[in-house]
Order: C-alpha cells, then sequence, then structure tokens
C-alpha cells in the first residue's frame, strides 16, 4: 500500500457511520438500561443493519435508512430477548445524537483551512445527516452532505459515489474518500476516487476489488497524508 502523501486532492468525502461518527456511542447511551448487553445489542444491530442496506438493493427493494436502522434494532432486540417499546425509541433517539470521534472537528478545520472541500457521502437521510453534523457542531465545514436518498439505493451501487464528482464538479481522482468501512473503501476505490481506508479497528483487507491507496488508524492522520 502506498504510504506517500496523495497527490492532486481537492476535496476529502467522508462515510458518515463508523467514519466521522462512532456507531457504538448510540448503544453505550443507553448503557444504563443494557447493561454488560450494550456491546452485543451494538454489533449485532450495525451488522444487521448493514445486512438490509445489502439485501435490499440487491433485491431492489429500496428503504430508507431510518427504517432500516429500525427494522435492525428490532431484530437486534428480539434476538437478545429484549422487548422494551420505550428503550427502542430512546435507542433511535440517540441514534440522531450519534457522536463524532474526538478527532473529527480539529481535522475538519485543518483541511478547511487548507482550501479542501469537505462532504459527506452516507447511507444515512437528510435528515439523520442533518440530525448528527448538527449535534456534533461540525455543520460548517462542509461544502455538500450527499446522502444515497438523492439516487433511492445504498452503497456500494456506483450512482451513489457518483454524486461526489457531479455535485463537487471534480474529477474522481481529484476525490479522497475515506471510510472505516473496508467494504466501503475497496467499492469507493473500485469507482475510480483515491482512497484511505480509516482502519480504526485493524481489520484484515477485504478480498473484493479494489484495493484503497493506503490505511490510517484514524482520522487526525488524514491531513499529513494529503500532499501540500
Ligand atoms: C454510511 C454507512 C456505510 O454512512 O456507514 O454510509
Amino acid at each position: 500500500m502506498q504510504t506517500k502523501p496523495l497527490e492532486g486532492v481537492r476535496a476529502c468525502v467522508f462515510d458518515a457511520y463508523g467514519t466521522l461518527f462512532d456507531v457504538s456511542s448510540v448503544a453505550r447511551g443507553a448503557q444504563d438500561a443494557l447493561g454488560d448487553r450494550w456491546q452485543a445489542l451494538s454489533d449485532l444491530w450495525r451488522t444487521k443493519q448493514l445486512q438490509y442496506t445489502w439485501l435490499r438493493g440487491l433485491g431492489g427493494h429500496h428503504a430508507d435508512f431510518w427504517q432500516v436502522t429500525g427494522d435492525a434494532l428490532d431484530f437486534a432486540m428480539s434476538t437478545l430477548g429484549i422487548r422494551d417499546d420505550g428503550l427502542r425509541a430512546r435507542l433511535m433517539d440517540l441514534y440522531l445524537r450519534i457522536a463524532a470521534y474526538p478527532e473529527v472537528p480539529a481535522m475538519l478545520a485543518e483541511l478547511q483551512a487548507r482550501g479542501i472541500k469537505l462532504a459527506i457521502l452516507s447511507n444515512g437521510t437528510p435528515d439523520m445527516l442533518a440530525a448528527a453534523i448538527n449535534n456534533s457542531g461540525i455543520a460548517e465545514y462542509f461544502d455538500a452532505v450527499l446522502s444515497v436518498e438523492e439516487v433511492g439505493v445504498f452503497k456500494p451501487h456506483p450512482d451513489v459515489y457518483g454524486m461526489a464528482p457531479t455535485r463537487l464538479a471534480l474529477a474522481n481522482e481529484q476525490i479522497c474518500f475515506l471510510s472505516s468501512n473496508g467494504w466501503d473503501a475497496f467499492a469507493a476505490k473500485a469507482f475510480g476516487f483515491q482512497v484511505l481506508w480509516c482502519n480504526r479497528f485493524g481489520q484484515a483487507p477485504e478480498r473484493i476489488p479494489s484495493p484503497p491507496d493506503g490505511e490510517i488508524a484514524d482520522l487526525s492522520l488524514l491531513p499529513a497524508r494529503l500532499a501540500r
């Protein structure tokens, strides 16, 4: 994998969930009710949420990410034998106030000061994304917040990645795409972006086309990876 700085990057486009925002912060926020089951619920919820996006995409049965997130939570709660409508409502509300990873605001400020355009490209609905970025106080940094709802299909459909060059009026290779989700990083590279995989959890490389240009352990390491 390449370790020298990426050349010619005019915009950084970020995945949202898992990359800018800590998905585990949601269930952790209801730890008082979930006890030591919070981590299991969190992991199952996230895994099912992504599976449902892929299944709906392949089957041609799109529903928005709010619906899919709720369906996945229902599956996870049912699997763990948790029946509690109030807790379900609380967890969905917490999803709207998901925490940004601690390094995110300073990293965005630094890139903005360097004149790099910033955008989000996410499965999330416009309402979910607006809630998350407003809650974290990072809305001011973004030139575009792109939701798959514009194209009506989830990642990794190429139409999703295609929104970024169109909206930012840039060529694919002028965009550096960042995702902590390996499959998303690989798919974005296959589409034609420059890609850094924010491999927060030290996961093994995916066995799908196409490997990203490099890896970083968290987003604080991004500015140094872009040539000046
Ligand atoms: C997103 C999911 C993949 O934000 O995390 O698009």
